[in-house]
């Protein structure tokens, strides 16, 4: 299997999906936010966390075609995430996906707001009635709490909280660790836990699903830590060389680009091994792995 199709493929899939969001609002009162927040969630962007939520639901056998709005949460939250990491009071970076970031184009104030909107509309769609026949209430609430603890304290805010705090302070490697299972780790983790609990996954397989996503949820920040380092503006979409200079706690930081390149593989060989038992069609999950840590945007 070709990945680099796979993904596009579902990509595709996810952006069709997110483009009618906040349409209607674009003729309501408030129509400069929701051009704001349509302006950062339709730049493009991976959308990595979702088609791994679709990957692991079609590894499962579930219907991925009508579950499609219930993985879109996981982007909305991401975006938010990146929309406030941007923030002057955060990283304060001016661009984003290709583009200037949103603060830069709406102003502070808006862009706070739109990550906000992003972040209610999540569970919004979450708990939409309209989608009541596509997933049992129990499911969708299971979902509901998989992805607020991803997210909140315990999750991406607690990681982000720790990654701003430590700055110009030098973690030790378990607490480098810790701070990317959160910031980075929980909601990539979480995207394929979504997977799993909306396609009914056995306690075997929610394990299995479990464990792939901690390892591959490592790799990704130690290769986004690794392209800061290593890539350019051009095939990033945002700034590089830039974590050094604000004194950030990052693997190549701390082990080196070669140590950060063969923990990122570790992880990838725990990932490969951790949906093994899922068999043939846990094939893309697998794949998946390896494009995180050898990609280059
Ligand atoms: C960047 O995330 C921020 C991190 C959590 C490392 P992505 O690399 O998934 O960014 P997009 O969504 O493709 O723009
Ligand atoms: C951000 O990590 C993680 C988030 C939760 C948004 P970074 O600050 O390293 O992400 P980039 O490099 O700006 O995309
Ligand atoms: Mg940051
Ligand atoms: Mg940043
Ligand atoms: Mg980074």
């Amino acid at each position: 299997m070709e990945i680099s199709a796979y993904l596009d493929r579902q990509k595709k899939r996810v952006d069709r999906a997110l483009e009618s969001l906040f349409e209607k609002e674009l003729s309501r009162e408030y129509s400069r936010l929701a051009e704001g927040i349509r302006y950062s969630l339709l730049a493009g962007g991976k959308r990595i966390r979702p088609v791994l939520a679709l990957a692991a639901i079609e590894a499962l056998g579930g219907d991925s075609e009508s579950l499609v709005p219930l993985v879109l949460p996981l982007e909305l939250i991401h975006t938010y995430s990146l929309v406030h990491d941007d923030l002057p009071a955060m990283d304060n970076d001016d661009l984003r996906r290709g583009r200037p970031t949103n603060h830069v184009v709406y102003g502070e104030a808006p862009a706070i707001l739109a990550g906000d909107a992003l972040l209610t509309h999540a569970f919004t769609l979450l708990s939409d009635p309209v989608y009541d026949k596509v997933a049992t209430d129990s499911r969708r609430m299971e979902v509901v709490y998989e992805l607020s603890v991803a997210s909140g304290l315990c999750g991406m805010v607690g990681g982000q909280f720790l990654d701003i705090v430590s700055e110009g302070k030098a973690l030790t490697l378990p607490e480098l660790e810790n701070l990317h299972c959160h910031k980075t780790g929980a909601l990539l983790r979480a995207s394929v836990r979504i997977g799993g609990l909306l396609s009914g996954a056995t306690p075997v397989q929610m394990e299995a699903l479990t464990r792939y996503g901690e390892a591959i949820g490592i790799a990704f920040q130690i290769a986004d830590d690794l392209l800061d380092v290593l890539g350019t503006v051009e095939e990033l979409g945002k700034a590089a060389q830039k974590d050094a200079g604000k004194n950030k706690n990052t693997y190549p930081g701390l082990v080196g680009i070669d140590g950060s390149r063969r923990l990122a593989e570790e992880k990838c060989k725990e990932a490969h091994e951790a949906v093994a038992i899922l068999g043939q069609k846990g094939e893309p999950l697998a794949l998946i792995a390896s494009y995180i840590i050898e990609r280059r945007n």
